[in-house]
């Protein structure tokens, strides 16, 4: 088994786009999300946003969110991936019947087009070199007044993650993936599977929502114990997490010169994420 240490400066979104792809072509077919989380996700934009109109997603893993949103019927549909994930990527949307798809790879920081009436980043800025260039190619990428959104691990709300879980990451995202994903993430997977559970089923008790990542459990109690393996997996496999503030997700919005600042949202998702997005003119 040999290791693979590298410097922080050493590391590029190729080898976090590689990590990635380990998770995401040993996954079985089909999308790793429920509908509820698709939409959950996407709030606050509807069916009504995204019918009818031009939809890229930068950073579209095996395809989990397209296959969802083919269902509210775009007019076309392109995502973009640096990494090998394009293959499951491919399969997960042919099997969907839509037609008007393509699967990119590429990197979506350099990634340029004639412009999408809607362009959404899930899941992909926090592990970007630079995140702010990510966000730089979603707005470069929307149309005038298209829709852009996003969602990023936030800098507040995470403490236990930051404590606990990135010391780890940092040593487990250096195994082979096959280590990471069943000698490291799947017991880690149990114990965080019992305390979800635990804590949804105490949610009444008064004072439970005080216990760390409270909102985040209820959520992710709702699924069965192989999602919160998938989770484990992809925190621990990626060479590159960081977690993005309020303040700098505010500031992004508004010094962006095609930000429309009267259009913007800035939401807190399950106490440890931002969804933010807006109108791009
Ligand atoms: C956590 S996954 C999110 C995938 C998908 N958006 C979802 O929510 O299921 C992050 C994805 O970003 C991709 N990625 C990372 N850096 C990238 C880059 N510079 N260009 C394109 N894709 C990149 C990774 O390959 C990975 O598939």
């Amino acid at each position: 088994m040999r290791l693979q240490f590298r410097s922080k400066a050493q590391v590029s979104d190729k080898d976090t786009a590689d990590a990635f792809a380990t998770s995401w072509n040993t996954l079985p077919p089909g999308s790793v999300y429920t509908k509820r989380q698709f939409e959950d996700w996407f709030s606050p934009l509807t069916q009504e946003d995204v019918a009818g109109r031009s939809v890229l997603e930068l950073g579209c893993g095996n395809g989990s969110l397209m296959a969802h949103i083919v269902d509210w019927r775009p007019h076309k549909l392109v995502g973009v991936d640096l990494g090998d994930s394009v293959a499951s990527a491919r399969r997960n949307m042919a099997a969907t019947g839509f037609a008007d798809y393509k699967i990119i790879q590429a990197d979506l920081t350099a990634f340029e087009s004639d412009g999408f009436d809607l362009v959404y980043c899930i899941g992909v800025l926090h592990h970007l070199q630079n995140p702010h260039a990510g966000f730089e190619s979603v707005i470069r990428n929307t149309k005038p007044d298209g829709r852009f959104h996003c969602w990023v691990y936030a800098r507040e709300g995470n403490a236990a993650v930051i404590g606990l879980v990135e010391p780890l990451r940092r040593i487990a995202s250096k195994f082979p993936w096959w280590f990471t994903k069943y000698v490291l993430a799947a017991p880690l997977a149990g114990l965080f599977y019992l305390y979800a559970k635990t804590v949804r089923l105490l949610r009444n008790v008064p004072g439970i929502k005080i216990a760390p990542l409270y909102q985040y459990s209820i959520w992710i109690a709702e699924r069965e114990y192989t999602f919160f393996h998938h989770v484990a997996f992809d925190q621990l496999v990626t060479p590159a997490t960081v977690y993005i503030s309020q303040a700098t997700i505010r500031s992004w919005l508004r010094t962006h010169p095609r930000v429309d600042p009267t259009k913007t949202y800035v939401s807190m998702r399950n106490g440890n994420s931002w969804k933010f997005g807006g109108t791009v003119c």
